[in-house]
Parts: structure tokens; sequence; C-alpha cells
């Protein structure tokens, strides 16, 4: 049951008359959002604006233009501004002066706090949401713009978060990357001038840039210590975070990109931006990350607690070559060594131009006749009948302009007009502002979600927006494409979350596109990348885990790199596992591996996927990469190493352990000759493992060990 609460609630008038008639400093609304070891102070300035502390800092908000809570350009603030707007009579500033506060207890420790702003010139309010998950020290902020002028009022600038940071030995740590190369991490010292990272692919927030970041209070961030901050827009659109660095500040704005997405809003409309999700910990990423995967788990991400199972693509197996009979041969295999879900991704449908490569047929959803002549439900049926349940891939967003349904609706494509049209992948966005394209979408969905048996979806996207023209909105709406765009497909996927519950998806976007908690909460997880190569995959979901739990990182098994098989199997197992082998191809050998990682996913899937994630040995650093995870009852915890080079390395210390427990020690799935554990079999307690670590199997490049530990009753 919800309870309400309102704590403060005057209306500005009032609140005027009161700071005219006493002294100020006396009658200033002041306000703090707590969390368990977090807060985020605000005061209301003798001018009524909204004023908020540094974090960190124990000083008060000084109650001077830069340290407001949710700056405004055009009146007298000259840094980067939160909110930019033009009135419907073209004046172009705005004054935000508070108006009251409301605060609302929700489910699980949450609460929500609105704090209404309004302009005492205009009927314009902007409302400042704050979500806090108290245990969790999680924050999630977002913006709301309502008003009632004569005509539409422009939004150029509208953050979602506006948080104050001192600038002191204040890191930034920031995510670039390009297809098959996501995500990789650079710390920088943040120094006087705007930083600004952002994309504008319009479709996907990730790819280049990435919405995902950490800054860290006291120098380059460290695992175990120090106050640490991330950051993570859930928006899968183009984003823009920047950190204005000045005077005695910086100020961190995250939002949609404003680059040309002027939004027209109309009187009575409401602008809701994307939420930002703020981690806090004074104790190093290892414990902000915990934290923010336990919130992911109850919020941002689909059935959080239901550990994962072990899925079999086809795409690096077969790629566009396959029929019936190819795929059906591999479900008998697929039981055979472990595999519990199979997934079907491109080159199943299209008729008139079949989808036998990326040239053709994306947007044809009909089955192709030749290689599937009884559609899908045939397929399905035979795999629930080998054991496995079924997958599909689809990619509703697009078409070829080789397809039927192109033919017949080229007005559906975003493209400009008098331009050259520019292909990616051979390959234009539909239009999805336009109701006939939606209602296409939707009958793609629940024609193949429909199919008797289906129980998984991989949901692709593999181009962006570089000609951002829509013949659906009006010539002077152009601007509104990159956010309607990101709404409708939103509630594209929402409705189909809603309509399939029990239908797992995945979410990708030619490999890590969509990396973001803004779809997320509508799928299970996504796929980080293409590139599969175990040996780029340690540090790329070492990476990836600052922000999201290992149950939402779709890690697949493939030939990428040519990397031993042994090797390859326990990286995949220390995220979503999964396999793209051609299994009636594999030898003997690798296929006994398989199965034998297979099996020892489904010992310690539980403990990695539901329990804690503490990151040990930075792959980027030194000569391999190390993890464990621990269960919420610390009775039992999976070691994982992956040797990068060769050299007998330390042993490897694990963390989270109940000191006073006792252990057996138990190497999964050992690598076919090599030595044993040295402390295989033996009972060691809590504290002497994580005093003495533990050697691992592994000592040459390309080898790996994972190591389960369960405590002992005695
Ligand atoms: C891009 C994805 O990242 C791949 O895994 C695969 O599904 C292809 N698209 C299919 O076209």
């Amino acid at each position: 049951m919800k309870s309400f609460r309102i704590l403060l609630l005057a209306s500005f008038t009032g609140l005027a008359l009161l700071l005219n008639a006493q002294p100020a400093a006396t009658l200033r609304p002041s306000f703090t959002l707590q969390t368990a070891h977090f807060s985020l102070a605000f005061q209301v300035g003798a001018d009524g604006r909204l004023y908020q502390r540094a974090i960190g800092a124990d000083d008060k908000a000084k109650s001077q233009r830069a340290d407001e809570a949710y700056p405004q350009a055009g009146d007298g603030y000259f840094w980067e501004p939160a909110l930019q707007a033009v009135h419907a009579d073209g004046n172009t500033s705005t004054t935000l002066q508070y108006v009251s506060l409301i605060r609302t207890n929700e489910a699980d420790g949450r609460e929500l706090t609105r704090v209404l702003l309004r302009d005492p010139a205009y009927p314009f309010e902007v409302t400042l949401c704050f979500r806090t998950d108290r245990e969790r020290d999680v924050i999630e902020q977002w913006t709301e713009i309502q008003h009632h002028e004569s005509g539409a009022v422009t939004l150029e600038r509208m953050a979602s978060t506006s948080l104050l940071l001192p600038p002191h030995n204040l890191y930034l740590r920031h995510f670039s990357g390009d297809w098959a190369k996501e995500m990789n991490p650079t710390t920088e010292l943040l120094t006087p001038g705007t930083k600004v990272l952002d994309s504008k692919t319009g479709v996907r927030a990730h790819q280049f840039g990435n919405p995902n970041f950490i800054l860290s209070l006291d120098g380059e961030p460290q695992e175990n210590s120090g106050r640490v901050l991330a950051g993570s827009l859930a928006w899968s659109g183009s984003f823009q975070c920047a950190f204005d660095h000045f005077g005695d500040h910086v100020r961190a704005l995250c939002g949609v990109n404003p680059f040309a997405s002027a939004y027209h809003l109309a009187p009575g409309e409401t602008f809701t931006t994307p939420v930002m999700i703020w981690t806090w910990s004074a104790n190093g990423l290892g414990d902000m990350s915990r934290k923010l995967h336990a919130w992911a788990r109850d919020h941002g991400l689909r059935a959080g607690h239901e550990p994962r199972t072990v899925l079999l693509n086809n795409w690096e197996a077969t790629f566009f070559n396959f029929d019936f009979n190819r795929i059906a041969g591999l479900f008998a295999p697929a039981k055979e060594i472990g595999t519990e879900i199979f997934l079907l991704d491109d080159g199943w449908f299209g008729n008139k131009y079949p989808r036998t490569n990326d040239n053709a047929g994306l947007g044809d959803w009909q089955p192709n006749r030749a290689r599937l002549p009884d559609g899908l439900a045939p397929l399905a049926a035979q795999a629930i009948k080998r054991g496995v349940k079924f997958g599909i891939w689809i990619e509703p967003e697009m078409v070829n302009p080789k397809s039927e349904l192109f033919e017949q609706h080229p007005d559906w494509a975003i493209v400009q007009p008098q331009r050259k049209v520019e292909l990616q992948r051979n390959q234009l966005v539909l239009d999805l502002t336009r109701p006939a394209v939606q209602e296409f979408e939707w009958s793609i969905i629940t024609n193949t979600l429909g199919v008797p048996g289906m129980s998984y979806v991989k949901w692709d996207c593999n181009r962006y927006l570089t000609q951002p023209g829509s013949s659906y909105l009006a010539p002077d709406r152009q601007s509104h494409l990159w956010i309607d765009y990101v709404n409708a497909l939103y509630a594209m996927m929402e409705r189909t979350a809603k309509t399939y519950p029990n239908i797992e998806l995945m979410l990708c976007s030619g490999g890590g596109g969509r990396a973001d908690y803004g779809a997320l909460k509508y799928f299970h997880e996504f796929w980080p990348s293409d590139n599969t190569d175990p040996t780029v995959r340690v540090a790329m979901q070492w990476d990836y885990s600052y922000f999201f739990p290992v149950m939402a990182l779709a890690s697949h098994v493939t030939h990428w790199g040519h990397r031993p098989m042994h090797f390859a199997c326990c990286v995949a197992m220390s995220a979503r596992f999964g396999m793209d082998l051609d299994l009636v191809k594999l030898s003997p050998e690798d296929k006994a591996i398989c199965a034998g990682a297979i099996s020892a996913y489904k010992k310690i899937r539980d403990v990695t996927q539901l329990g804690d994630l503490f990151r040990l040995e930075n792959p980027h650093q030194g000569i391999r990469g190390a993890l464990n995870f621990v269960s919420t009852d610390r009775n039992r915890a999976a070691i994982f190493a992956f040797q990068l080079k060769d050299g007998e390395g330390k042993p490897v210390m694990p963390q989270g352990l109940d000191p006073a427990k006792k252990y057996s020690v138990h190497e999964l799935n050992p690598a076919p000759g090599r030595a044993a554990l040295t402390r295989e079999a033996g009972t060691f307690t809590g504290e002497e493992l994580m005093r003495d670590g533990l050697k691992p199997s592994c000592g040459k490049a390309l080898e790996a060990c994972v190591v389960e530990l369960t405590a002992t009753t005695n």
C-alpha cells in the first residue's frame, strides 16, 4: 500500500509573503534527499530560486547562481544550463522559483520526491523528480515540464539531471567504442572547461559514446575505497552528458542530446525527460556496482531474480546459410550437451526477396517458403520435441530497399528529401512516429511472438540515423523525430513485455548498441558486442559489470579469435551463458568441454547471477582477470581466473566470504590434462581464503579456472 505524506506545500505567493515578512534565513525551505549513505541537500534562496549543495561538500548551499539546482538559460545564468526554453511570446529566458515539495512513500524502501518550480512571469512549470532507493543508495532523477502559455514553448535543452560536485581531484571514467569494440574505458581528471560525452545516433544511445559513466571524488576510482558515483542515463536515443567545470564546482548535466532536438511543447502537454540513475558509494567501485546490481534486479530489467538458462544461437554457426533440416539437426546435439533454449537468428523470412544475405528481405516477415515450407511453428515444435525451447530473431524497426515493404511504402523510411539515400548494412530505419508504421511493427511482433512454442526473442537494430527526415512529421516538427521515435519504441517494447510476459527478450543492436536502462526494463538481457573473442570479452564484461549485473550480459562461446574452447567457455559462463557453435561439426573433445562447462554453469548460475560480484583483478592492468561471486547467504561462492598472458600469478584473493565459515574448494570443469588445483578438496575458513588466496590451476595465456566454494556444516 502506498502512503502519501505532504511535507511542505506552499504556493509561491504565500512563500514570497513570508519571505518578505520575516528574516529570510529562518524561513527559506530546505530539504534533503537521503539514502543510507548519501544525501543531496537543497535550499531555497532569498530570491525564491532553488539551490543545491555540492555532493560531498560540508558547507551549505551558498545560494549563488552557480549553485542553482536546475539552472535556466537567459536570465543571469551564463554557464551550461539545464533548461533552455523559448516561450510562446519569443522570450528566450526562463526563471524558476520554488513552489512546493511532495514526498510519497513507495514500496521497498523507495520514496518519490517531487519539487515544483514555476516561472513567476509565465504559466510555465518544471517538476524535479527524485526517487530514492534507501538501501541501495540509488537515486533516479527526471524532470517534467509543463505550461499553459498561449502557444507552444520550444524546449531547446531539457536535462534529466544537473548535479553539483566539488572540482578537486574529480575523475571521470567513461566508455567509448565502435562495432565489435564496445565499452573501452578512459579515466581522466576533469579540468576547467566542459567535457561532453554524447551520441547523435538517434535510435540507440551507445556504439561510439555511452550513457554510462563513473565520477570519482577522491582521485582515480578504486575497487574498494573512495567516493564514487555511477551515472546511467536510461535513454536509447541520442544523449548528452556534459561535465561543466567552472569556479568552485563541476556540474554534471545529462539528458537527451539537445543537438537538433528542439521540442515544441503544446499548452497542457507534459514533457518528461529520461530517467538518470545515480548510485553512490563511499567504498569504491565494487560496492557501487553491487548496489546498482541489486537495484537493477528489482527495477532495471525483467525477471531479475531468475537465473538464466543456457542458450544455443545459430548466427556464428550458420550465418544466413540454413534451412529447416540444418536447424532441426542442431536440436538433438543441443539437448545432448545441456543447452536449454535454441535461438534462430537472421535469415528465416522474405519470399519475393529472400533474406539470404543482408541485402534484401528486411521488412517482409513471412517465413521463407524454400527454407521453412510450413513456417516457424513446425520448427518450434521440433525443438520442443527434442527437449529445447525455441526463440527467434527480429528487427522490426528496419527495412531493406530491396523488399516488398519498401516497394509498397517507400515513404515509411527515415530519409532526407533531395539527398542521396545513405544505407547502412543495406538498410533504412522505419519511421516509428508514423502510426501506420507502429501498427505494422506491432503486427510483426504479434505474428512472430504468437507462434506456438515461442519462448525467446532477440530484438535487433542494425543501423542508426544519419539522415533524420520524417515524411510523417510536419516540416516545423522534424526535430521531434529524435525524441518521438524513442518514446514510440518504448511504447512498443512495453506492450510486447506486457502482452508476452512469458517470452524472454534480448536487446541487441548490431552488437552492443542498446546497453541502457531505458530499454532494458522491458528486456531480460542485452547483447554486449558481436565481438565474442574471449580475450576481449574478459575486459568488456568487466567494464559492463560496473553498471549491469552479469545476468544481463549475454556471453556466447564462438570461434571468434580461435581461442581454446575451455578458455572461451569459462569466460562465457561468468555472464549469461550461451553458445554460437555448429554442434554438428564440433570435435568430440570440444563438445565434451562445452558439456562440462554447461553442467558446471548450472551448478553455480544462481550464485553468479543472483549473488554479489567482487571484481578482483583488472584485466586491463595485469596478466589475468579475476572475479568472484558470493551468494547472499555467503554459503556459496564461485571464483573465476582468466589468464591473458603467461606467468604464474599470485594467488587469487577472493572477497566477500564469511570469515567464520568453512568452505570446501572444488575446481569446476577443469581443463583436460592440467594439474589439479593445489587446494582441491581442501576445507578452509573464509578468513583463510581471503587472507591467503587460492592459486588457480591456470598459469599460461588462454587458460582459465573456475572454483566453487561451498560452506561446510562442520
Ligand atoms: C547483429 C547482431 O549483433 C548479430 O548477433 C546477429 O544477430 C546479426 N545482427 C544478424 O543480422
